[in-house]
């Protein structure tokens, strides 16, 4: 628990007892943890893997709201507000997790400000990303919504980005509010066109001049 970012503050019998009300949980691919509309009882943090946050319409239509990796905590929303689960959240790995009870992490939120800081900086985080999205979806065409989402999934690797892990296109699909055929038939002119190099194992090299379609 102590490796956490949340934790790391906490003294050795907070997390003591942290620990006392928290379970170690691994899920298949797939998995939904949490469902949204249901009430909550537990805070999950991810420990290895990568979960999906979506909602969904009264037609089952989906939009990816984010890609939660190891390290980040989901499941606080409704714990703070006492208000039904948000979204839903489901596995897009094999993924471990630890799950906290209500009340250690509520005894734990009264008893440590420094944890409560660290609440507040990562739902304030959140929603400089949300920000971020509203302004792609509401300016960006959608070679520009693509391209933002290659870029966030991406790392720095030497002078270029590149994408490590594989996500499918009707994941990013979800992600823009396209349809999947349109983000392939983007993905295929991005490739012709030399913006993006497929490398084989859902790697890709993303060339510098793809940050062009985000202005
Ligand atoms: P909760 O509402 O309890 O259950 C669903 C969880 O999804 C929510 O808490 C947050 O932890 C997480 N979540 C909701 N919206 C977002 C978002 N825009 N970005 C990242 N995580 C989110």
């Amino acid at each position: 628990l102590r490796r956490v970012p949340l934790f790391s503050g906490l003294t050795e019998a907070q997390i003591e007892r942290l620990a006392a009300g928290s379970v170690r949980r691994n899920f298949p691919k797939g998995r939904v943890i949490v469902t949204e509309g249901e009430p909550s009882q537990s805070l999950y943090i991810l420990l290895s893997g990568r979960a999906k946050v979506q909602r969904s319409d009264t037609e089952g239509k989906e939009v990816i709201l984010a890609v939660i990796g190891p390290g980040e905590c989901f499941g606080e929303m409704s714990l703070i507000d006492e208000s039904p689960r948000s979204a839903s959240v489901i596995t897009i790995d094999t993924s471990d997790f630890m799950a906290i009870n209500k009340e250690s992490f509520k005894s734990m939120m009264m008893s440590s400000p420094e944890m409560c800081l660290r609440i507040m900086a990562g739902l304030v985080r959140r929603l400089r990303e949300a920000d971020r999205k509203i302004e792609t979806l509401a300016l960006l065409d959608v070679y520009g919504r693509v391209a933002r989402v290659l870029l966030d999934m991406s790392e720095k690797v030497g002078e270029e980005r590149m994408i490590r892990t594989r996500l499918p296109r009707q994941e990013i699909a979800k992600m823009i509010g396209a349809s999947r055929e349109m983000v392939s038939r983007v993905m295929k002119g991005l490739e012709t066109e030399g913006y993006i190099v497929p490398l084989g194992e859902g790697r890709v090299l993303l060339r510098e001049k793809l940050s062009t379609y985000l202005v």
